[in-house]
């Protein structure tokens, strides 16, 4: 019986097929590639020497994924797939409400189709909107998003909890990413975004190489110990093994779950700044900037229930993320 991962050859995407192929799960991808490149796939089967079925396919495309389902033994889905970019949403919101919620309500009826009931969603931090942190998943959610992606996240959100309450054989399980940030530790996969990063790792992965002059901080004026806000930084080897973890649940579950992942620890944007310059041993220049609308000051979570009920827990430090994070952007840069 085999995974189907939507979105996999993406940056989580791709870290997720590696850990689920070293766990000796059956893999197949269904992938666009509107944000990924084909090469990804070799770089998965160079690190895991396993192989795995990949096919090009837009989830809203019914008669391919239909055809997927027909050709493979699928058990459940992890759905990855979908559009990222918070700036980009604002200006585009029809092709975010078409390719994230249009895609997963496709995806939805393939699978329903095909009796293939178990799903686990990517879902973002960004649901809890202005709650007080330390977040956890039973807190009221409202409909405090600020741009069009957060919107999709929430949509989707309750579209699966409906779904789950319509028939008792769908599990579904969502699961909230606070901020990936490192890259596989063999440095061939990571997150390189086209265009000038808006996030803040691939930021500095860009000036820690040269190809920006430097970082702007937004922001040193707010009520946190150094001015800089405060963010959850989960390594991406961790949060793919989460993964793990979610689909061994999901194979036997009935109903709707949610699980933060993260660390329930928050570091300031200059903490991550001087940590990659001291782990790496390089300078990364940068300069304080007014405050970027949108931001919330602090988030981080409470990682209790994840590890209660899914075993699931952290083991990367800092360190380790800044540390491959720039071993991967020096590899793909060489
Ligand atoms: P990514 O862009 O690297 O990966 C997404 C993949 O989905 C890409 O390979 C892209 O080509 C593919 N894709 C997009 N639309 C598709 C479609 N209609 N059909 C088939 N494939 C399609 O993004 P990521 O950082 O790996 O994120 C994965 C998921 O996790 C996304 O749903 C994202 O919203 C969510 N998430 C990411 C973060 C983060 O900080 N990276 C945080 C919270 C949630
Ligand atoms: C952003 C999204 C969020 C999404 C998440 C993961 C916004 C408002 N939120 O979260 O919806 O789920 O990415 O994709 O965009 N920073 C700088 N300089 C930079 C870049 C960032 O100082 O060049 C700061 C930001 O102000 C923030 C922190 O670094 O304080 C982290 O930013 P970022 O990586 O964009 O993540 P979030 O804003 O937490």
């Amino acid at each position: 019986m085999a995974v189907l991962v939507t979105g996999g050859t993406g940056y989580i995407g791709s870290v997720t097929c590696v850990k689920l192929l070293q766990a000796g799960e059956e893999v197949v991808i269904a992938d666009n590639l509107s944000n990924s490149d084909i090469s990804v796939t070799d770089r998965i089967k160079k690190i895991t020497g396993k192989n795995f079925s990949f096919y090009k396919a837009d989830v809203r495309d019914k008669a391919a994924m239909r055809d997927i389902f027909a050709k493979h033994k699928i058990e459940a889905c992890i759905h990855f797939a979908g559009l990222k970019a918070v700036y980009e949403s604002i200006s585009k919101p029809l092709e975010y409400y078409d390719n994230n919620i249009g895609g997963t309500i496709a995806l939805l009826e393939i699978m329903k189709e095909a009796n293939v009931k178990k799903i686990v969603f990517s879902s973002s931090a960004t649901v809890y909107g202005n709650n007080e942190p330390p977040f956890s998943e039973d807190m009221e959610i409202g409909l405090e998003t600020t741009n069009p992606y957060g919107t999709t996240k929430l949509f989707i959100e309750k579209i699966l909890g409906d779904l789950a309450i319509s028939d008792p054989e769908w599990g579904v399980m969502l699961l909230r990413y606070f901020n990936p940030i490192g890259a596989d530790e063999s440095g061939l996969l990571g997150d390189d975004p086209n265009g000038i990063p808006t996030n803040l790792m691939p930021y500095i992965q860009r000036v820690a190489t040269g190809k920006l002059p430097k970082l702007f901080i937004y922001g040193n004026d707010y009520e946190t110990p150094d001015g800089t806000c405060i963010r959850d930084y989960i390594h991406v080897a961790d949060l793919a093994r989460g993964h793990i973890n979610a689909v061994y649940r999901v194979r036997t579950m009935s109903g709707i779950d949610i699980y933060n992942l993260g660390t329930g620890t928050g570091y300031s944007v200059l903490d991550i700044v001087k940590t990659f310059m001291k782990v790496n041993d390089i300078d990364v220049p940068f300069e304080y900037a007014p405050r970027r609308d949108g931001d919330v000051v602090t988030s981080f979570c409470d990682p209790t229930k994840a590890k209660r009920e899914i075993g699931f827990t952290t083991e990367k430090t800092l360190d380790d993320m800044c540390r491959d994070s720039y071993n991967f952007i020096k590899k793909l840069t060489n």
